[in-house]
């Protein structure tokens, strides 16, 4: 596999190939998911969950995702690297670009933001500095407080509506890449063939771009409640390496996500 890139995946939505995504948070898991070919790996603010056991994601800081993206970047020889933004590290755009630029400079290839239409001028403003933006739309866990509980987003038509119309916000202020977490099958396909960038899923259905999973819940090491729409591979494989292998051709083939993982 080439080094993955931006335009590599814009490449692979273009021809209708699926790509996989992992969360990865140090450097010999993320060598063993670069060399099974995952194209895309996250250090996820989830890390503030599974790594460290808190409840939510608000207490990650910056400097640890900082901390884990060196690790990770370590670990990589293609897959591509995308940070996390945590929790009020860009609630303005100037804090934005300071806190975008020190995890840049720790090895990330691209940060995520998640949150819609407040966000599009710190999007505009990170890519016109040299920073590619990766938006996340639907169920964004640093708003748990907002939402009153992980719950599922865009079930009624006006949320639904909002959603799709903020994916195209964020595509035209510059994002080169969406997730949309928990949200109805449907309207991740809807938002899926109206953008022209690639879309990552997570409880999003079978129709997106790409695919994304917490590493934890894929070799089923999370404790206590395993999320729907995950799948433990290593159940299946009984070898960390034949897990990711088996998760990534599921993606290509179009087998994961099933109905089982899927919100209608
Ligand atoms: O933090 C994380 O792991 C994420 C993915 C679940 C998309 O944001
Ligand atoms: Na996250």
């Amino acid at each position: 596999m080439a080094k993955v890139t931006t335009s590599s995946l814009l490449k692979m939505k273009q021809e209708g190939k699926k790509f996989s995504a992992l969360t990865a948070y140090d450097a010999s898991f993320a060598g063993a998911f670069d060399a099974e070919g995952i194209e895309i790996l996250l250090v996820g603010d989830s890390l503030g969950m599974v790594l460290q056991g808190n409840e939510d994601t608000l207490p990650v800081t910056t400097d640890e995702i900082a901390y884990h993206t060196r690790s990770v970047r370590r670990g990589i020889k293609q897959s591509l690297l995308i940070a996390d933004m945590p929790f009020m590290s860009y609630a303005t755009p100037e804090q934005a670009m300071h806190n975008a630029a020190i995890l840049m400079q720790a090895g990330a290839n691209m940060v995520k933001l998640e949150g819609g239409q407040w966000l599009l001028q710190t999007v505009t403003m990170l890519t016109e500095r040299g920073i590619p933006v990766c938006a996340h739309l639907g169920l964004t866990p640093q708003s748990v407080n907002v939402f009153g509980g992980f719950k599922i987003q865009g079930r009624d038509e006006a949320n639904a509506k909002r959603i799709l119309e903020e994916a195209k916000a964020l595509q035209a202020a510059g994002a080169q890449l969406l997730v949309l977490e928990c949200i109805p099958a449907s309207l991740a396909k809807t938002i899926t063939e109206a953008l022209t960038i690639p879309v990552i899923g997570i409880g999003a259905g079978a129709d997106t771009d790409g695919q994304i999973l917490v590493m934890h819940d894929v070799l089923g090491i999370s404790s206590g409640y395993i999320p729907k729409f995950s799948k433990n591979y290593l159940a299946q494989t009984g070898e960390i390496r034949a897990a990711v292998k088996a998760f990534k051709e599921e993606v290509a083939n179009g087998t994961f996500p099933g109905k089982e993982h899927t919100f209608n």
